[in-house]
């Protein structure tokens, strides 16, 4: 595992852009997994301005979120099909349907988790998967406890996981109850993995996710088994682990 240390949160952008550019401009039709939530924010607006400047392109890129909350429909200003519209996708040149996001509305979650993991499989997995950190160790919406061979599938989410993302919502009472995400294994599948922690808020995660042996109490820990992790993390988010 590689681990960058930056200076701050605008220097964990800059250095993750880079190299997203960077695997794009060598495999034009590359696979990304997606993550939303605060840490990715710079990094797409990063990936942004440049595609404005020197047109980067994404016309054959094929794009898979990590998550999506169930019961919120895909133009809801909670939803993540919402935020990556906003963020990244109507800012650049990929064709909407290579930007594959779960329906967290679709009538039978299970089968639409069957498809989405089958899809993820049809093109040949992702090749590059970008993953924030929950600070209870989930990576998507796999909460402490999640089977480490896990496919995708639907999630009750925790409390604390509620908690944290109601800052997004009016009230508590808004955030949804359930999500799909890829499982711990889809994930592992990928050939290469990016993981972003930035914020003294995530230090005490970042601690147990260097020093913690492999458990599903504190999912990330599994990324201790892949062969080709970066982590990029600013001072603050690594200032326990050092
Ligand atoms: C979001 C996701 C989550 C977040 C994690 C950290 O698609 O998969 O695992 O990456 O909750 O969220 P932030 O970045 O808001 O601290």
């Amino acid at each position: 595992m590689e681990i960058v240390e930056t200076k701050d949160y605008e220097e964990m952008s800059i250095l993750a852009a880079e190299k997203v550019i960077d695997r794009v401009l060598k495999q034009p039709q590359i696979t990304l997994g997606l993550p939303t939530g605060h840490t990715p924010v710079g990094l797409y607006k990063r990936l942004v301005e440049d595609h404005r400047k020197n047109e980067t392109p994404y016309q054959d890129v094929i794009t898979f979120n990590l998550d999506e909350y169930t019961d919120l429909s895909p133009d809801h200003p909670n939803s993540y099909h919402y935020y990556m519209n906003h963020h990244f996708f109507q800012h650049i040149d990929i064709q909407e349907k290579h930007a594959h996001l779960p329906d967290g509305t679709a009538r039978n979650l299970d089968l639409e988790c069957e498809r989405y993991e089958e899809l993820i499989l049809k093109h040949g997995g992702v090749d590059l998967q970008i993953l924030g950190i929950g600070q209870n160790g989930h990576i998507g919406f796999n909460e402490p406890g999640t089977p480490l061979n896990s496919r995708t599938h639907v999630v009750k989410l925790s409390e604390s996981t509620r908690k944290a993302n109601s800052r997004y919502f009016h009230s508590l009472q808004d955030v949804p109850y359930h999500a799909i995400t890829m499982g711990l294994a889809t994930i592992m599948n990928s050939k290469e993995i990016l993981l972003l922690a930035s914020g003294a808020h995530k230090s005490a995660t970042m601690f147990r996710f260097f020093h913690e042996a492999v458990t599903p109490d504190f999912p990330a820990t599994i990324l201790k088994h892949h062969p080709n992790v970066t982590v990029i993390a600013d001072r603050p988010a690594l200032k326990e682990a050092n």
